[in-house]
């Protein structure tokens, strides 16, 4: 086939998709592999004949129309990038009716014919209420909370998950020479899952978690009968939603046991750094599935949940995604537990 036939049937096939011109954000907390994610939606949308906009600042930048034109090289060098290149937010504006009307109303302005947002839980609710003014929104889990219900795991868990182990592994070095014990508190409010899968690859001793209740003389005790059994030093990890503050089981362990504890809060240091290879597989993975979706000429411009399932990506409608119940999976917490016996 010539070259001049080939372009217009390129042509032909970008006019008769349904979605022709396409708008990115990222909201919410960041997470690292976020960037991946913005790359392969840019990349693959410029690849299906598509435009593609970036947004800044999340929901926040949509409701004040900052929009950016992208080209393949709005997005070199960015894989190895923890945060966001588009910034984030958390916008109180979205959260009324008026700010989501005004961020429909600007996405008619700019011709987006659909928005893939890539967030936690708090972003992809303001994506279905947004999804009820007629725009079809994609939605990409870019979270390192791995909190949600539709997804084994979200984008930027396994970077933080490994930037708590190396820290476990430090403090533990530590805790070990002193002979104490340390607490190390990491994020997570609703969800322990950071705090369970850190712990069990780190060897800690307890986790505390928001899915669990807390038993104080459960872990004093054992720090008493460790030290009787040659292990005079521990870790502890706290996910910051547990039921008890870290700083008053520090207080109660000194007090309940006279041995000396030390505390150690990550906070911020977990969402940020290079993302690890899983993070950035998932958010370019996702991120091209979201583009396939819209790509297809049969796309019924409804809203979608992009995760992975049992090593499969997938796509559930954005309500149904949202109702779907967290699997806590318990029986970890059971493990480190027989573990650290
Ligand atoms: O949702 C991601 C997260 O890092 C949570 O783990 C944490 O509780 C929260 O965001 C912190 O939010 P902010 O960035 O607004 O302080």
């Amino acid at each position: 086939m010539k070259e001049k036939d080939l372009q217009s049937e390129a042509v032909i096939a970008a006019t008769s998709k349904k979605v022709k011109k396409i708008a990115v954000l990222t909201s919410g907390g960041d997470a690292p592999g976020m960037n991946a994610a913005v790359r392969a939606v840019t990349r693959c949308g410029l690849d299906a004949g598509m435009q593609v906009f970036g947004v800044y600042r999340g929901y926040e930048g949509l409701i004040e129309g900052e929009f950016l034109q992208m080209d393949r090289r709005s997005v070199s060098d960015i894989m190895q990038r923890g945060g966001t290149i588009l910034k984030t937010a958390r916008s109180d504006r979205f959260e009324t009716e008026e700010g989501q009307e005004r961020a429909s109303s600007m996405l008619h302005t700019f011709g987006i014919d659909a928005l893939i947002v890539i967030g936690g839980d708090g972003t992809m609710r303001g994506a279905a209420d947004l999804s009820n003014f007629g725009v079809p929104v994609i939605c990409l889990p870019g979270t390192i909370d791995n909190d949600l219900g539709y997804t084994d795991f979200t984008i930027g868990f396994d970077t933080a998950v490994n930037t708590v182990l190396e820290a476990i592994g430090k403090i533990r070095d530590t805790s070990s020479s002193h002979e104490r014990t340390t607490v190390i508190e990491v994020m997570g409010r609703r969800c322990g899952d950071i705090a369970v899968y850190a712990g069990l690859s780190g060897g800690a001793e307890t986790v505390c978690v928001p899915e669990m209740p807390v038993d104080v003389n459960r872990i004093c005790n054992k720090i008493i009968t460790d030290g009787h059994n040659g292990r005079t030093h521990s870790v502890i990890i706290v996910a910051e939603g547990a039921p008890i503050r870290t700083q008053d089981l520090v207080e109660e362990i000194r007090r309940k046991t006279g041995k000396e504890v030390r505390q150690v809060v990550l906070s911020y240091l977990q969402r940020g750094g290079s993302p690890t290879s899983s993070d950035r597989l998932l958010g370019t993975l996702c991120g091209a599935k979201a583009v396939e979706i819209l790509a297809d000429p049969d796309f019924d411009m409804k809203s979608y949940a992009v995760g992975q399932r049992c090593g499969k990506i997938t796509s559930t409608p954005l309500k149904e995604a949202l109702e779907m119940e967290r699997d806590f999976k318990e029986e970890l917490v059971g493990l480190i537990n027989v573990l650290s016996k």
